[in-house]
């Protein structure tokens, strides 16, 4: 009998941004019922990134903390991909600069991978398999992390839907959080235009009903042919878990996938619970975090692993998930994984609790003012240091200067007068304001 190495995530962390918008506030603003961002979208509150916060920054502090609370050696690394649509730069991957950040070994393969939400999917499957070929010869483990900055324009239906954040994952043998089944791969791609920047916004544009549609014909053509694949039907999954742009597209995958039971088990519908009871029971306990923060493109399928895994407890180790990743433009895939065995290896690590307990709530106002400062750090090349204070012992990004990226990183970030840093966010805040 074929024997395959074991293989997963064996450790996953959080970054969420400090600050957020609550989605009253923006119903307020927008004369939108706050019923339809509560129960329509099933949003509360979307993560705003500072203006000195980036993907890179997001990346890295997302890495730094995985490596802190599982005691992670960085020397360890043997290839670091990021998973991102918001890449800073044309040309140089998010992966080196976090490379730099962390201190990561030169005998680290580093870049990044791009297709929209499908991004941290895609480096999670390549750093599987790496690790399967390379990694489990020299011993050495893969970090993956996705982040990404989501932003629509201004008074666009997809506004609510923002969010920001990142999600870093150390790949490898023996994984204690999350053993991938091994079975081939169950991927949809079609050439579409749902979703998509062009290289001078910093806005996405999408036809959002065109990208359900195709979000839910991706799933249904991954899901057939993952069952074909690998054997596994309903009954097999304990959780199934989505790409979640907003937590209400969860409860579209999962209807759709209820519904189609329902038809395989014919009239009768023998042992099948009702819709909302295996709403319940499979999916919801894997959204509360995406609901406070909205989508963060790439990682939000791993912050609804991350939301499970963090409101699960013991009662999660040892089951099966299984995931749905989808990525505009467009790339689906269908894939799933042993929880566990034990939580006590994820338990205090994830951060997402951790990250709501000291959250800041802007104003409407304030919302804006940090998207244009955003926005006027990074189009004009101008440097503007001290925007907005970084939470202490993070990364920050501090603008460009002679065309490049300047960041201050978590040991200056130390030692820094705050009273001095606040002085230049004021006046740094009045120049950007005009
Ligand atoms: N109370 C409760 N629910 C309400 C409501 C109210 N007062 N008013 C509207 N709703 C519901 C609608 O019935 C709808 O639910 P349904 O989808 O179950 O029918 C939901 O709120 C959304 O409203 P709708 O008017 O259909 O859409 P919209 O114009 O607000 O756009 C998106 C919604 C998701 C298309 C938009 O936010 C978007 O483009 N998002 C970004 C793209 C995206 O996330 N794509 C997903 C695939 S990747």
């Amino acid at each position: 009998m074929q024997t395959h190495p074991r293989i997963g995530i064996k450790a996953i962390s959080v970054y969420i941004p400090r600050h957020f918008l609550s989605l009253d506030t923006l119903a307020v603003v927008t004369g939108v019922d706050p019923a339809k961002y509560h129960l329509g979208l099933g949003i509360r509150r979307m993560a705003v990134a500072a203006p000195n916060e980036d993907p890179v920054t997001m990346a890295a502090a997302a890495a730094h903390d995985l490596f802190a609370r599982y005691d992670i050696d960085a020397a360890t690394v043997g290839l670091l991909v990021v998973g991102s649509e918001s890449g800073v730069d044309a040309a140089k991957p998010i992966a080196s600069f976090v490379h730099g950040m962390l201190g990561l070994s030169p005998d680290c393969r580093t870049f990044d991978t791009t297709h929209a939400c499908y991004g941290g999917t895609a480096a999670l499957r390549l750093a599987s398999d790496w690790h399967a070929v390379r990694g489990t010869r020299t011993g050495k483990v893969a970090l993956v992390i996705a982040t990404d900055v989501a932003r629509y324009p201004v008074g666009s239906a997809a506004e609510p839907t923002q969010g920001a954040g990142a999600v870093a994952m150390v790949v490898g043998g023996d994984p204690e959080v999350m053993e991938l089944d091994p079975f081939p791969e169950a991927v949809y791609t079609k050439d579409v235009m749902d979703f998509w920047r062009p290289h001078y916004r910093r806005e996405a544009i999408v036809d959002g009903q065109v990208s359900i549609d195709c979000y839910l014909r991706a799933l249904g053509h991954t899901w057939a042919a993952y069952e074909q694949s690998s054997g596994l039907c309903w009954d097999d999954y304990d959780y199934l878990l989505f790409h979640v742009p907003f937590p209400k597209m969860a409860y579209k995958a999962f209807h759709m996938l209820h519904q189609r039971e329902v038809l395989v088990r014919g009239a009768s519908g023998a042992g099948l619970a009702s819709l909302e009871d295996a709403f319940i029971a499979r999916t919801q306990p894997a959204l509360w975090v995406n609901a406070e923060v909205g989508n963060i493109y790439s990682g939000s399928l791993y912050l609804s692993l991350a939301s499970l895994l963090e409101a699960g407890g013991p009662g999660v180790q040892g089951s099966r998930a299984g995931l749905f990743s989808y990525g505009s433009g467009c790339c689906g895939e269908f894939f799933s994984g042993r929880l566990g065995p034990r939580s006590t290896a994820w338990e205090g690590k994830i951060g997402a609790r951790e990250a709501m307990e000291s959250r800041i709530e802007l104003d409407y106002e304030q919302y804006l003012e940090f998207r244009r400062a955003g926005a006027r750090m990074t189009l004009d090349g101008s440097f503007a240091a001290g925007v907005a204070r970084p939470v202490p012992g993070r990364f920050s990004f501090d603008g460009i200067r002679d065309h490049q990226r300047v960041y201050t990183t978590a040991q200056e970030d130390l030692g820094r007068d705050w009273a001095a840093s606040d002085a230049r966010a004021s006046s740094a805040k009045a120049q950007i304001g005009k």
